[in-house]
């Protein structure tokens, strides 16, 4: 298995092979399937909304990468008179700088504390509602041709104890999202904010995609990032599926590797969101060809040491993780974090 994997990744350093959790389950007996908010994905790996699901190009070479799904840019919710709540967050700011960014004492297990931040003092979609609802068309036409699983993302203002519920926007934004993906179920991932990052309203706040370095007026991310969010899931220990409501996770957070993959699969995630590791100087991929998010994949899955494929091995070895009918399952690393809770 050790000397297939030393292979695969060498020789899908030029190209992944098309259907490469199919490749997976034929050499190394290992289903990938995954789940994002219920729905059935080929493996774990998929796009954190943001500055990288922006346009349908994004959306096209995501599918040909071979994703497993991509979250939208956060459109903020308006009523029928255009009126938005949330309007301090459509701003327009579109540089972004890819950096190192040292940190975390806590839970990380891989060796080496240098991370990765993307410095960037944008926050929601910028444009008119009508274009949100042209990409949101454009997704679901992929969706519904089984090529990538696409999700919208909406911000909704979320009431202080003595102010009323938006609900005219609510209602407006979810029915034109609704309209433009035509049959049900829509998928979204609701994002419910009183404030901006760094106003004192934030303080009392827990809020898994970024940190927000007060002193710079900016959001981070690297290892202090994926230590607080194991540590949040580690406290929460969802109780057995069989007496507790079905609650889908889904992990982000400085993912890098498989390794880090694992991290938050054995905490209950049914599947990741990367936006960082997306967008490293060339150099940082073992992969020399392909988009960003190619090489991206190539590593996540294929690294001998530090590659999905490899840290399920590992576990099966130490007698962690158990090959059902044959095989090892990716969602059985979850059911495993129950048993040990
Ligand atoms: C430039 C940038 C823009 C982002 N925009 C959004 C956004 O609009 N909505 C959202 O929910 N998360 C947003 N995020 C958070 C990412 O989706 C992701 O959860 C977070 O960056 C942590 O993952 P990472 O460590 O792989 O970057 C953004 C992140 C970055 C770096």
């Amino acid at each position: 298995m050790r000397a297939k994997l030393e292979r695969d990744f060498d020789r899908f350093k030029r190209e992944l092979p098309r259907d490469f959790p199919a490749h997976v389950r034929e050499t190394y007996g290992i289903d990938l399937t995954a789940r994002y908010l219920g729905a059935v994905v080929p493996h774990p790996i998929g796009k954190g909304s943001g500055q990288l699901s922006l346009n349908t190009g994004q959306l096209e070479d995501d599918a040909t990468a071979g994703l497993a799904f991509s979250v939208l840019k956060t459109v903020i919710a308006e009523d029928e008179t255009g009126a938005r709540a949330m309007a301090a967050w459509a701003i327009h700011e579109t540089k972004m700088k890819v950096e190192r960014r040292a940190g975390g004492t806590g839970t990380g297990t891989e060796t080496g504390r240098e991370g990765w931040t993307v410095t960037w003092k944008g926050r929601g979609w910028d444009r008119p509602f009508g274009d949100y609802l042209a990409l949101v068309r454009a997704g679901r036409d992929l969706t519904r041709a089984g090529r990538l699983l696409v999700v919208p993302s909406v911000k909704y203002h979320l009431p202080r104890l003595t102010e009323p519920f938006r609900e005219g926007e609510y209602r407006y934004a979810t029915t034109q999202l609704a309209d433009a993906w035509r049959e049900p179920p829509l998928l979204v991932e609701k994002d419910f904010s009183p404030t901006l990052a760094g106003d004192a309203l934030a303080d009392a706040l827990v809020c898994f995609n970024r940190l927000f370095d007060a002193a710079r007026v900016v959001a981070y991310g690297g290892w202090d990032l994926s230590d607080r969010n194991l540590r949040v899931l580690d406290s929460y220990r969802p109780l057995p599926p069989s007496t507790a409501p079905y609650r889908p996770l889904t992990g982000t957070g400085n993912i890098c590797s498989g390794r880090m993959i694992l991290e938050y699969a054995r905490r209950g995630c049914e599947s990741v969101q990367l936006h960082t590791f997306f967008q490293l100087p060339l150099s940082e991929y073992a992969a020399t060809h392909g988009s960003r998010v190619q090489r991206a994949l190539h590593a996540l899955v294929f690294h001998p040491r530090d590659g999905l494929i490899a840290v399920m091995l590992e576990r099966e070895a130490r007698g962690e993780l158990e090959r059902q009918g044959g095989e090892l399952r990716f969602l059985d690393l979850r059911a495993h974090a129950h048993r040990a809770g």
